[in-house]
């Protein structure tokens, strides 16, 4: 029958789950940025990929932009966790707008790699998604020197040799798993390619994807909390559907559906890296009334990585 075993429902909380050290910084950065200079801020592109985040801020009055001649003359502007390439910093310079950078160090760190590479002539691949705004800015530092690969299907079709200098680098926000794929592609075609020493998928990445596959054989159900658009949370959403359990992204809990929790009595919560822990409260609560739901939370891993706020900040903040 379809009806949910009578068994009560168990939920596992994830942890490692939400926010990183790059969100809680860029977060911190704009509450302060309101808190000194009032609302009429300006962002480029959402502060992070997640609408609750962007519906709070925007009711504050912050305006999320994606084109900067939306921004008058003269405004202060918030680059976002993402990063922005150059062209973006200058466009900006141009518009002589006051602007705050809360790129988080991470994607920072993958910048001046692909500056580093680009100037020691090397030719280098990106592993990562296109469109995403990671990406974007990334490809903009070097944007003569970077060539795109998505799957090991696309490292085939590379035009290099193996007598050129190749690098590659990696969006932070990959799944582990399909990245390793890429890159072993890359090292067999190309034996001679370079990397960082230290991996550019970063801790948040690494730990939230980790504690999932680790609780993911327990669970008959796997709840991924953020929005559609954010690349970490969607890849968490993978692993679920990877191990052939019913998976779903969602940003909140107006989005439970009763129905997936027919056949299910062990659900496993994470959240990714830009969803705020009350919207995981919120859905705790939700299945803790509507089903009776026990609840247990496993930690796999500490984590203490913390940010200081940008320079930016401190430094537009003595003009006023
Ligand atoms: Fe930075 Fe990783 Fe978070 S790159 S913004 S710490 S997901």
């Amino acid at each position: 029958s379809k009806t949910r075993p009578e068994i009560p429902m168990e939920i596992i909380l994830a942890n490692p789950r939400g926010f990183c050290a790059g969100v809680n910084m860029a977060i911190t950065c704009l509450e302060e940025a309101v808190r000194l200079f009032g609302s009429g801020i300006y962002v480029y592109h959402e502060i992070v990929h997640n609408q609750y985040v962007v519906n709070r801020f925007t009711k504050e009055g912050v305006s999320f932009v994606n084109d900067l001649k939306e921004v008058p003359e003269g405004s202060i502007l918030l680059f976002s966790a993402h990063g922005v390439s150059p062209e973006i910093r200058s466009l900006a310079k141009e518009r002589r707008l006051k602007s705050i950078d809360a790129t988080c160090p991470l994607v920072t760190k993958v910048h001046l790699e692909a500056l580093k590479y680009a100037r020691e002539n090397y030719n280098i691949i990106l592993v990562g998604h296109e469109g995403h705004d990671e990406v974007i800015g990334t490809m903009g530092e070097a944007p003569e020197s970077i060539t795109l690969v998505e799957t090991a299907e696309d490292v085939e079709k590379l035009p290099f040799t193996t007598e050129e200098r190749l690098a590659y680098l990696t969006q932070t926000t990959l799944s582990v798993q399909e990245a390793t794929e890429v890159i072993t592609a890359l090292k067999n075609r190309y034996p001679q390619i370079v990397s960082p020493p230290k991996e550019d998928i970063c801790y948040a990445t690494t730990n939230r994807q980790d504690a999932v596959h680790q609780l993911v054989t327990q669970a008959d159900i796997l709840l991924v909390l953020g929005s559609q658009n954010s690349s970490n949370s969607q890849r968490l959403k993978e692993i679920g559907s990877t191990h052939g359990i019913p998976a779903y992204l969602i940003d909140g809990e107006a989005d439970l559906k009763d129905e997936w929790f027919k056949d299910s009595s062990r659900v496993l919560i994470t959240a990714g890296a830009s969803a705020p822990e009350v919207v995981v409260q919120d859905c705790v609560e939700h299945l803790r009334k509507k089903f009776n739901a026990q609840i247990k939370e496993v930690t796999l891993q500490e984590e203490k990585v913390q940010f200081p706020l940008p320079k930016s900040l401190r430094v537009l903040q003595n003009t006023i």
